[in-house]
């Protein structure tokens, strides 16, 4: 008797999140739906200070609430953090990792992306 074995390719796509114009504001938050481990989520992203596009799950580890629930002014530009709007946990672009407040440790789901040309894709 055959014994095969299944083989089972995961194909991670890029999917179209947003139109964004290259001249941005930089922390102008952009809305978008995005399908995340089988689900549709909300994200959002915007340009940093440094000139490179950030995108999450828009949800707070701490009440899982939309971080700019209470304020669209969510990216700290002074200190490069992302604040949640409604108890002022701060996260890290690189990894978002909460550095301090009411969710310290956990981190928010980066979307990895890229900017083509007025358009930013996930990239993952
Ligand atoms: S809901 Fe974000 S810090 Fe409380």
């Amino acid at each position: 008797m055959y014994k095969g074995c299944l083989i089972i390719y995961f194909h991670k796509m890029s999917q179209l999140l947003c139109v964004t114009p290259a001249d941005s504001p930089i922390g102008e938050i952009h809305h978008f739906e995005i399908l995340w481990k089988g689900m549709k989520m909300p994200g959002l992203a915007f340009l940093d200070r440094q000139g490179s596009w950030f995108a999450c799950i828009n949800r707070c580890k701490h009440w899982a609430e939309a971080l700019d629930t209470e304020s669209p002014a969510i990216y700290a530009t002074g200190t490069g953090l992302v604040v949640c709007s409604i108890h002022g946990a701060k996260f890290r672009l690189e990894d978002g990792l909460c550095v301090t407040g009411p969710c310290h440790g956990s981190a928010l789901d980066v979307i990895p992306v890229e900017w083509r040309e007025g358009e930013l894709w996930s990239i993952k």
